[in-house]
């Protein structure tokens, strides 16, 4: 490979940058060092045009509508893969054999049980308190609970905190849902799998027998596995900037959890399930339409456009044969909101305006709709979302962690306030 360099010219410096190559995927210009030879910053609001980091994790290519991690692509993860194993590969580079994947599901199987004084805890919050408030303060909590793995420069304990949080958030999650429809607390079973025992923690009551539904648990563990990780989104990059400063894991999974609770980014599939309700029937999706391309409304297609995929997220077409499945599974098949959605991506993919904007949808469409026939209410959604993008976060931040460039995230400014001027006395103003 020839390396390439970019110059820059600045009034009278001219600065050569180094071009960075990476596997696949646009090579990148190291500006580190422009400010040491220019004294200028680069100004980048929202990173369009930033990469943050280097990392071996996940590959995005948004224009074809590719998502692969560590290599793989995700429809074939999704397809054939299970969570855990997903887990296994995002976290340790590579697919686990047959007695590494049995090792690894027993040691996250034996971690998900939370220390009992937590359930004390959860009595702290109002009965009405959102459940995503709850994931923040709970995920944010278990560094009290659990102080033996907060040391981030021990490996030993950085794994065993990554163990904690994916075996754990099932039960976390399952517990903030309880408490929000005021049931008591199901504890996990070691005899189900890792997305079966999530079910029953969230639907089985101690006055009843509970079987898990196979077809119904296989679609959970798929929405998990397209919820794993995304590369350098909102909430991983708020957990990476979060690790920088030295944070204990658990912090920065719940610093995370705040970011993905907007509707931008996670709240996404709560907001397009409430969007799809609000308009209801076929016949008033001209409206909606209208409403969205209208730039004196507010109004978004939720589940609608991408910041990456200029194509069709790949995660909303393995979302979409999920759905069918689980209305199938559920005696949902004829639900008015399924065909809601689907007139409308077919009205929306034919429209001009959406056709030169490249707006598609994405993996929070038709995840509501599922989630919903799940047994899920809206309030969940993000919270599962959470759950399953834990693993994502943790890998990034080890790899952060691991990484000997990594320093404190510091960005700059473009100043454009008040310059220097004198303190005047109150009687004065
Ligand atoms: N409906 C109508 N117009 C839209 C939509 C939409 N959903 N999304 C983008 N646009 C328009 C937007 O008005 C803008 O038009 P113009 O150039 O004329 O000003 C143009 O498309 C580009 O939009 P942007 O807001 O500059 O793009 P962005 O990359 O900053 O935002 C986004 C990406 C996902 C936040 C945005 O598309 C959006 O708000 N979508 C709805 C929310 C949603 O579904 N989020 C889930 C994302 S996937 C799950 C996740 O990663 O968390």
């Amino acid at each position: 490979m020839t390396e390439q360099s970019a110059n820059l010219k600045i009034e009278d410096k001219a600065v050569d940058l180094t071009v960075r190559s990476g596997t696949i995927g646009p090579d990148v210009i190291d500006i580190g060092a422009l400010y040491k030879h220019t004294g200028k910053f680069t100004y980048d609001p929202g990173f369009t045009s930033t990469a943050s980091c280097e990392s071996k994790i996940t590959y995005i290519d948004g224009d074809e509508g590719v998502l692969l991690h560590r290599g793989y692509p995700i429809e074939q993860l999704a397809e054939k893969g299970d969570f855990l194993e997903v887990c296994y590969l995002l976290l340790y580079g590579e697919l686990p054999t047959a007695a590494q994947k049995k090792d690894f599901d027993h040691r996250v199987t034996h971690h998900t049980m939370v220390h009992e004084q937590m359930s004390k805890f959860f009595s702290g919050y109002r009965r009405d308190a959102h459940p995503m408030a709850v994931m923040v303060g709970t995920v944010g909590a278990l560094s009290a609970f659990y102080h033996d793995s907060t040391d981030i420069t021990d490996p030993h304990q950085r794994m065993v905190a990554s163990l904690r949080m994916i075996a754990k958030m099932p039960t976390i999650a399952a517990m903030a849902y309880k408490y929000h429809i005021g049931q008591p607390f199901v504890y996990p079973k070691n005899n189900l799998d890792y997305a079966a025992n999530f079910l029953h923690m969230c639907f089985a009551v101690p006055c009843e027998d509970y079987a898990v539904n196979p077809v119904l648990a296989r679609a959970m563990d798929r929405i998990f596995i397209l919820h794993a990780d995304h590369e350098q989104n909102a909430s991983t990059s708020t957990v990476r900037l979060a690790g920088s400063s030295g944070a204990n894991p658990f912090a920065c999974i719940a610093a995370g959890i705040a970011c993905l609770w907007g509707p931008a980014h996670g709240g996404a599939n709560e907001a397009a399930l409430n969007m799809l309700r609000e308009i209801g029937t076929v016949d008033r999706i001209p409206e909606y339409i209208a409403r969205a391309k209208d730039k004196n409304d507010p109004f978004r297609l939720m589940g609608f456009g991408h910041r990456v995929y200029k194509n069709y997220d790949p995660r909303a077409k393995i979302m979409q044969k999920t759905m069918y499945e689980v209305l199938e599974a559920t005696g949902n098949a004829g639900d008015p909101l399924m065909q809601v959605a689907l007139e409308l991506e077919k009205i929306a993919l034919s429209d001009e305006y959406f056709i030169e904007k490249k707006l598609y949808p994405n993996v929070d469409f038709y995840s509501g709709i599922t989630l919903r026939a799940l047994g899920f209410p809206t309030e969940m959604f993000t919270v599962l979302f959470a759950l399953a993008r834990t693993v994502g976060w943790i890998a990034q931040w080890n790899e952060m962690i691991e990484d000997p460039q990594q320093r404190i995230g510091r960005p700059r400014q473009l100043y454009t306030g008040a310059p220097k001027r004198d303190y005047v006395a109150v009687a004065k103003r």
